[in-house]
C-alpha cells in the first residue's frame, strides 16, 4: 500500500517538475513533448539532479537540454534511465576519438600514477608536454615549430591575438563577419556577429571585419595591420569553407603589408577535415595556428603554434608575455598526445572522407537544400529555422544527439566522433529520414 502511494506521489511530482522546467522554453515553443516519461525510482533522482543543476550551475541559455549523463563509450551516451543516444555532435567536435577512447584514458591514468600539476606553464621540463609539442611539430609545414599549451580554445586565440601584437608592434586586428573565435573579451572582440557581443562593450579597440571569401575585402589589411584572424573553415557562420583559393590570397596580402595570418583551427583541426589541419586542403601556412577541441580527446586543452622566431617575442620585453597556470597540464598532455598519435597512427583521417561521402548519399530530402562543410564538420542547411529545430529535437527523442550553429539558425550540426562506423553513420542518418517524413509542410 505505502509503495503504491509513493509511486503515485513520484508520478505527481515528476509531471508537475518536467512541466515547470520546460515551460517557456523551445520544448514548449516548438510544440515538442517527451513521450510518457517512465517514472521510477531513478529518474525520480533524475528529478532531483535536474532541478539541482537548473538551480546551482549558472546556465548560458533558460531552456538547456538538460539531458543527465550517466556514462558514455565510444560513439553512444546514456542518460541516467539507460536510454542510448548515439552522438554525432561528439561533444561539439570535442571527442575527436568517440568517448573514452582506450588509448586516451590509459594515458590519462599513466599519468595520474606519476604526477598531476607541478608547476606553472614553461618552467619544468614535463615529459608528456614536451612529447606532444614535438610530436606536433614534426607533423607540421615549416615554419611552424613551437607550440604554447593553454586551457581551452579562447585562451589559444587570445595568445595567438597577443602575439601578433607583439610581433609586429602594432595594433589592428582584422577579422572576418560571422566569425566564432571564443568568449573572453580580446576573442569576443573578434566575433563577427554583433548581436552576440553588444552587451559587454567597450571590447578591444582597432578591430575591423572583412566579409570571408571577399577578395575585394583583402585591400583593407595594410601596414598598420597586426593580424588577420580567420576560421580556415567558418564554424558557427555554417560551416563555410573558402573558395577560390581564397585564404592563400589572405596569406599574399598578409607578407605584402607585414601582418601575421593566424588560422583558428580549433574545430576543424585534429583531423576532423581528413587532413590533421583544415589549412592543409587549401596551400596555405598560417604564421600561427591555433588549434584546441578535439585536440585532447575529450579533455579540455587549446595550443597556438608558430615558428621560434615569432613564437620567443613573447620571452622579452616584457618577459613574461603571455603566462597561465594550468597550462600544458601533464594529464591533459598526456591524453593530447594519445589522441594525436591515434589519429596520425590509424586510417581515420583517410576514412573522414568516405565518411562524409556516406552521410551526403544518405541525407537526401526536400528539405535539406544543402549539406555544408567538409569531412567530419557537417552541417544540414534545411528549409527553415523551425524545420532545423523539429529535427533535432525529434531526432534527440528518437535516441540521436544533433545540435545547432551559433549563428545559422537554419543549420543542423553533424560532428560525430572520428571512430564512428559506417553502420552507426546509417543507423543515425535513418533516424534523420524518418523525423524529416513527419514534419508536415
Ligand atoms: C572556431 C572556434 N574558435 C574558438 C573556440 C573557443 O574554444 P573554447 O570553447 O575551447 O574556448 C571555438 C569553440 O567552439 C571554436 O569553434
Amino acid at each position: 500500500m505505502k509503495i503504491k502511494y509513493l509511486a503515485l506521489i513520484f508520478k505527481i511530482c515528476s509531471k508537475f517538475y518536467l512541466s515547470k522546467t520546460m515551460s517557456n522554453s523551445r520544448y514548449l515553443m516548438f510544440n515538442f513533448s517527451i513521450k510518457n516519461p517512465p517514472i521510477n525510482f531513478v529518474s525520480l533522482q533524475t528529478i532531483s539532479m535536474k532541478k539541482d543543476f537548473l538551480k546551482y550551475q549558472a546556465q548560458t541559455t533558460p531552456h538547456p537540454l538538460a539531458m543527465e549523463v550517466s556514462h558514455a563509450e565510444g560513439s553512444y551516451i546514456y542518460d541516467t534511465n539507460n536510454k542510448e543516444y548515439l552522438d554525432f555532435v561528439a561533444g561539439v567536435s570535442a571527442c575527436s576519438l568517440g568517448h573514452r577512447h582506450p588509448r586516451v584514458v590509459n594515458a590519462i591514468k599513466k599519468q595520474l600514477d606519476s604526477y598531476l600539476h607541478v608547476m606553472v606553464y614553461g618552467e619544468y621540463v614535463q615529459k608528456s608536454a614536451v612529447e606532444l609539442t614535438k610530436l606536433l611539430a614534426s607533423l607540421l609545414p615549416n615554419p611552424l615549430e613551437k607550440t604554447y599549451l593553454t586551457n581551452s580554445g579562447t585562451e589559444a586565440i587570445e595568445g595567438a591575438l597577443k602575439l601578433a601584437k607583439r610581433y609586429t608592434g602594432r595594433s589592428e586586428l582584422i577579422a572576418a563577419n560571422n566569425a566564432y573565435h571564443g568568449n573572453t573579451h580580446g576573442a569576443l572582440s573578434v566575433m563577427g556577429f554583433e548581436e552576440r557581443k553588444q552587451a559587454f562593450r567597450p571590447l578591444l579597440p582597432d578591430v575591423h571585419f572583412i566579409q570571408f571569401n571577399n577578395e575585394e575585402d583583402l585591400e583593407k589589411i595594410t601596414t598598420k595591420t597586426a593580424g588577420v584572424i580567420l576560421e580556415t573553415i567558418q564554424g558557427g557562420a555554417g560551416f563555410i569553407v573558402p573558395t577560390n583559393n581564397y585564404l592563400k590570397k589572405v596569406k599574399q596580402r598578409c607578407v605584402e603589408v607585414g601582418a601575421l595570418l593566424i588560422l583558428d583551427e580549433i574545430q576543424p583541426g585534429f583531423g576532423r577535415t581528413g587532413k590533421l589541419f583544415g589549412f592543409q586542403h587549401y596551400d596555405v601556412i598560417p604564421d600561427v595556428l591555433v588549434m584546441g577541441k578535439g585536440m585532447g580527446g575529450g579533455m579540455p586543452v587549446g595550443a597556438f603554434t608558430a615558428s621560434a622566431e615569432i613564437m620567443d617575442t613573447l620571452q622579452e620585453q616584457p618577459k613574461l608575455g603571455h603566462i597561465t597556470t594550468f597550462g600544458g597540464h601533464p594529464v591533459i598532455a598526456a591524453a593530447s598526445l594519445a589522441t594525436l598519435k591515434e589519429i596520425t597512427e590509424s586510417t581515420l583521417m583517410a576514412q573522414t572522407v568516405l565518411k562524409e561521402e556516406l552521410f551526403r548519399e544518405l541525407l537526401q530530402h526536400k528539405y535539406i537544400e544543402e549539406i555544408r562543410g567538409k569531412g567530419l564538420m557537417l552541417s544540414l542547411i534545411v528549409k527553415n529555422a523551425a524545420v532545423a529545430n523539429q529535427i533535432i529535437l525529434g531526432c534527440l527523442e528518437e535516441g540521436l544527439i544533433l545540435f545547432w550553429l551559433l549563428f545559422e539558425p537554419k543549420a543542423v550540426r553533424i560532428t560525430p566522433p572520428l571512430t564512428i562506423s559506417k553502420d552507426e553513420i546509417k543507423q543515425g542518418c535513418a533516424v534523420i529520414m524518418k523525423v524529416l517524413r513527419t514534419i508536415k509542410d
